[in-house]
């Protein structure tokens, strides 16, 4: 990068207005940055460039949680750098979860996100389950005023955020190296990275560890700061995406006498199917023909209902967790989404999550730089944590009912046929499955987070 050039979004250059002040060969740049706070030092030598920057808040991980709080302080006028060492095509291709809660709907639609998700999404205003041979519905919206939940990719939102995110023009970088945070407990802690010969060190006011479940955010605190609780579950998900109509209007929770399915879409033309197989289970063991015919064993139904077949054009395997690290904020680095909390998919809670913390998170920024409050960043684990806490315990509860588990009993699966009977037999029952998976609601209001409601 030249002297006076700062990152735009994907590694592109935006220019910086020149020198303001120059000594013994250093250049200190104030950037065309929207906010004002922002400026950026170009330390250079022969063989290496050094770009300093200040900003407000870095942001690691350029996911839903990373860019969505990214965008939410935006819109508040708070400054940020998001930082990500994959590709912008690797976050937008991953397929991944699906299921928006109502509040994620209208959390997006509120920030001005929402345009692509209310053409594309499909909202579901019920759900099936099924075991012994029968599908029941669910009917959400009836048992929650009206609340649904829409089916849009997780990487339609991401795609979405990024698009948002580069018409701000605030720095963006993906296929950043050797990501780093530092000095946390410091009132400027530092966000480091690389880029080809460009090393670049972000001085912040906080730093919002978004980086997902493997990244470097959590494991920076120090040892014995984090209560870590964890299950390990004993078997995955097989999930493929296959090129045919979904032969069913909504979703449908299977548990058959060989494991758990699951049926879902992306679109009117592209059917998502999941299996429970050993979590360790090697793909290609799995040839397509295989996978179908589980699918169908599985899910066909007693009144002849089946997933509609088609080519199969990508399949995976999931391992699946249930996982919190608290507190989520160690000095001035605040943890959100999967980094600080891992939830099996059943319930389809992760991203719902990831957006209900940096509801919460933007809510404390905004404080604090409106009014110099530091209240509801004393306040931000806590909050978080009451919310993830539930919803660990609906998705648990979930995957529990509908998952053949390889150390359970005779007695255990007459307990989850029971359940699953209660459950759809019983109104209390499904009112309150239907008030879970829709999402509870948010801790804090949109308003307090600078955001006027528009439904
Ligand atoms: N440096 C920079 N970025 C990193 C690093 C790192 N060392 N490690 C990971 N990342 C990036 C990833 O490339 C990814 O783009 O952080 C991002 C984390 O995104 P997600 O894993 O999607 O996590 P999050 O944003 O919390 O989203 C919540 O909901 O459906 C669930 O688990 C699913 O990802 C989902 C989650
Ligand atoms: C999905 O469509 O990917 C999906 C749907 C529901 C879940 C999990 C994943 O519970």
């Amino acid at each position: 990068m030249r002297l006076g050039e700062g990152a735009g979004c994907d590694g592109a250059v935006r220019r910086c207005d020149g020198p303001v002040r120059r000594c013994d060969g250093l250049a200190f740049h104030r950037t065309l940055a929207p906010d004002p706070r922002s400026f950026a030092l170009d330390l250079r030598t022969a063989d290496r460039s050094v770009i300093r920057v200040k900003t407000q808040v870095g942001i690691v991980g350029a996911g839903p949680a990373g860019l969505l709080l990214g965008h939410l302080l935006h819109l508040n006028g708070i400054d940020s750098v998001i930082v990500d060492n994959r590709s912008r095509a690797y976050v937008t291709d991953r397929v991944r979860a699906g299921v928006l809660e109502q509040g994620t709907v209208d959390l997006l639609n509120a920030m001005g996100v929402g345009a692509r998700l209310q053409r594309l999404g499909l909202r579901h205003e019920g759900l099936y389950v099924s075991f012994r041979g029968r599908r029941h519905r669910i009917n959400l919206a009836d048992l929650t005023d009206g609340k649904a939940i829409t089916v849009y990719g997780q990487n339609e939102v991401v795609h979405d955020l990024i698009d948002a995110r580069s018409a701000t023009t605030r720095p963006l970088h993906f296929e950043a190296k050797d990501v780093s945070v530092g000095a946390l407990e410091s009132s400027s802690p530092a966000l480091r990275f690389r880029h080809g010969d460009t090393e670049h060190e972000v001085h912040c006011d906080f730093i919002a560890g978004c980086d997902g479940f493997h990244g470097i955010c959590r494991p920076s605190i120090p040892a014995g700061v984090l209560n870590v609780y964890e299950r390990v579950y004993p078997f995955g998900w097989l999930g493929i995406l296959a090129e045919a109509p979904p032969s069913c209007d909504e979703l449908v929770y299977t548990l058959h006498e060989r494991g758990f399915a699951l049926f879902s879409m992306r679109s009117p033309t592209i059917t998502r199917l999941y299996l429970q197989v050993p979590p360790d289970e090697p793909i290609e063991r799995w040839p397509d023909e295989a996978i179908w015919r589980e699918m169908l064993t599985r899910m066909t139904t007693s009144d002849g209902w089946s997933p509609t077949m088609g080519r199969i054009i990508q399949k995976g395997v999931t391992p699946m967790r249930s996982f919190v690290a608290a507190p989520m904020r160690h000095g001035r680095l605040f943890l959100a989404g999967d980094a600080a909390h891992i939830v099996p998919p059943t319930g389809a809670k992760g991203l719902n999550l990831a957006a209900s913390d940096v509801l919460v998170l933007a809510r404390a920024l905004k404080a604090y730089y409106e009014r110099g409050s530091t209240e509801w960043l004393d306040e931000y684990s806590d909050l978080c944590l009451r919310r993830v806490w539930k919803a660990q315990r609906f998705s648990w509860w979930m995957t529990s009912t509908l998952h053949r588990s390889p150390d359970e009993n005779a007695f255990d699966h007459q307990r989850q046929i029971a359940d699953l009977d209660y459950l759809t037999s019983s109104r209390a029952a499904m009112a309150s499955l239907a008030e879970q998976y829709v999402g509870l609601p948010a801790e804090v209001s949109f308003e307090s987070a600078g955001l006027s409601v528009r439904r």
